[in-house]
């Protein structure tokens, strides 16, 4: 149990999180330093190379490269790709349903909040697991459907069912949703992500936690219902065999 997720780490995550929309960067900044001291106790990241699925513009490559890591971002949009102008040199465009990369060729296969956003999200999980080389680690995130964030921008109209979220979201505001329900966000649960992880036979299952919660709420996950709300954010860190 690493007790260094305290409750001041949840409170800043929070706090981050709250300005997403106006600050990005920070937002992004905080979320990156905590994914690499979170990893950084289940790999050793100095002259690894981490594969970023979903990476968007890289909004995790200073903080990766910063701990020493040879950083690869993996992004399907284009638009994602250049959001913040310059993509990452380096960065593969590509699906994680199907990545363009060799077996075993990285020794971190990392996706943060991406899953969601997948039709597939088992066969992404997958390919994930195809990617890293045997050893190394697999850090796949994801907010579950049941979520207080599950609709995202649609949130908390889509406890009401998606499609009926969206046509509300699009009602009110006059625009689309950027992320919308049975094209770019689906119902991805708790129980879906630990079943799956439990039965690949080619990992060894590291950690299933609640991301940015403290280290004594740990527990949620196992209960199953009350998981699929409270854990805000599913985290599996995988070892691959
Ligand atoms: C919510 S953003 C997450 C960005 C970043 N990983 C983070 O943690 O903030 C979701 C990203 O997943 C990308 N994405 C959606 N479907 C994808 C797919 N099939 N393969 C790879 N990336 C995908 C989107 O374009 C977007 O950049």
């Amino acid at each position: 149990m690493n007790r260094s997720a305290t409750v001041e780490r949840s409170v800043t995550l929070f706090r981050a999180f709250r300005k997403e929309q106006s600050d990005p960067e920070h937002f992004y900044t905080v979320l990156a330093a905590d994914s690499v001291d979170q990893l950084a106790q289940w790999a050793r990241l100095d002259g690894a190379t981490v594969l970023d699925v979903g990476g968007g513009p890289g909004y995790f490559a200073d903080a990766f490269r910063g701990a020493g890591a040879r950083y690869v971002g993996l992004e399907y949009d284009a638009s994602e790709m250049a959001a913040r102008g310059e993509p990452e040199p380096g960065t593969v465009r590509g699906s994680g349903e199907e990545l363009p990369i060799r077996d075993g060729a990285v020794d971190i296969c990392y996706s943060s909040n991406v899953l969601e956003h997948v039709r597939r999200p088992w066969v992404m999980a997958a390919e994930m697991v195809r990617a890293t080389k045997p050893g190394g680690v697999i850090y796949l995130s994801y907010t579950p459907w049941l979520s207080p964030h599950g609709g995202h921008e649609t949130a908390p109209w889509h406890y009401l069912g998606g499609h009926r979220a969206r046509r509300r979201f699009h009602r009110r505001t006059g625009a689309e949703a950027k992320n919308r329900f049975g094209e770019s966000l689906f119902a991805v649960s708790v129980g879906a992500g630990v079943r799956w992880a439990r039965s690949c036979p080619d990992v060894e299952v590291l950690a299933v936690l609640p991301r940015y919660h403290p280290w004594w709420a740990t527990w949620v996950v196992r209960v199953p219902g009350l998981r699929e709300v409270v854990s805000w954010n599913l985290l599996l860190v995988l070892r691959r065999r």
